[in-house]
């Protein structure tokens, strides 16, 4: 298996891709710690791990919280042999409200769980994987910040195009220590974020797409896989579309 003795941290793991980029990450022999700030649903994807036949601990995550972050990192050292080789920055919160309505409060809470999340999670594991001399990230932008969103507010939009440049920089950055890091823009997905959007656009979106669907976690957490593993190891900084042929270019 590609992952056997790797560590991995996921963030944003009780539903939807998260839980998918889990499940598939340690049925590659990797051994998981899951991280959201929805607990149960974070334990609930631990237990399907398990019954799987693979390795994972829940972990109740803010990842706009440094000191949650750095409880998260020291977690996976002390519970998985003292490593990190691969982190998924996959925790995100969307909203669309006309940006004249747009309160700062909700600007702030939307981009620090998008952007100075992976910011943070970046910041806590890169030392260690500087120190073994490699290690993977990979971050979940989304189509939105290629297109400027066909459902997303402004604050949603910009913080994914804040993670498109933070891949790209620490891709730069990190290449001279061994650590690959890339991104994937998923198009619109079927999972509970989109739950509530009315038919007709999720319609229009699977008839604009050539492929004829929306996204299924599991075409993201076989993406996740493909970045995670060595099979990428000479691609960095980039991000990758994962929408069915909808934008590409
Ligand atoms: N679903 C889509 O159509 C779509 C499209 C493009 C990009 N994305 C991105 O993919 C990622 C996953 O999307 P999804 O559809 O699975 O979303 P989802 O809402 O189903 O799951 C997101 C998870 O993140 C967790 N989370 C929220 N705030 C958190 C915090 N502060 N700390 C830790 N965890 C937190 C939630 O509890 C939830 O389990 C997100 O980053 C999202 O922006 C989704």
């Amino acid at each position: 298996m590609e992952f056997t003795g790797q560590t991995a941290i996921v963030t944003g793991v009780a539903r939807g891709f998260g839980r998918a980029i889990v499940r598939r990450l340690a049925r590659g022999g990797a051994r998981v710690v899951a991280g959201d700030i929805n607990l149960p649903g974070a334990e609930e994807t631990a237990a399907l791990v398990k019954s799987d036949g693979g390795e994972a601990t829940a972990f109740r995550l803010d990842v706009a919280s440094a000191e949650s972050v750095q409880a998260m990192v020291d977690l996976a050292l002390s519970t998985y042999g003292n490593r990190v080789d691969i982190l998924v920055n996959n925790a995100g919160i969307w909203k669309l409200t006309p940006t004249e309505d747009t309160s700062e409060e909700e600007w702030d809470r939307i981009v620090n769980v998008n952007l100075k999340g992976p910011f943070l999670t970046c910041r806590a594991v890169v030392p260690i994987m500087k120190r073994q001399g490699r290690g993977h990230i990979v971050n979940i932008a989304s189509i939105a910040a290629r297109n400027g969103g066909t459902m997303a507010g402004i604050h949603y939009v910009a913080s994914k195009g804040g993670v498109l440049a933070l891949t790209k920089k620490l891709g730069k950055d990190l290449g001279k220590y061994g650590i690959v890091v890339n991104g994937i823009n998923p198009g619109t997905g079927q999972t509970e974020m989109t739950a509530d959007w009315p038919r007709t656009t999720l319609e229009g979106i699977i008839k604009g797409t050539p492929l004829g669907r929306l996204v299924e976690p599991e075409d993201i957490a076989d993406a996740v896989a493909f970045l995670a593993s060595d099979a990428a190891r000479f691609i960095s900084g980039e991000t990758i579309e994962v929408n069915g042929g909808l934008l590409c270019d």
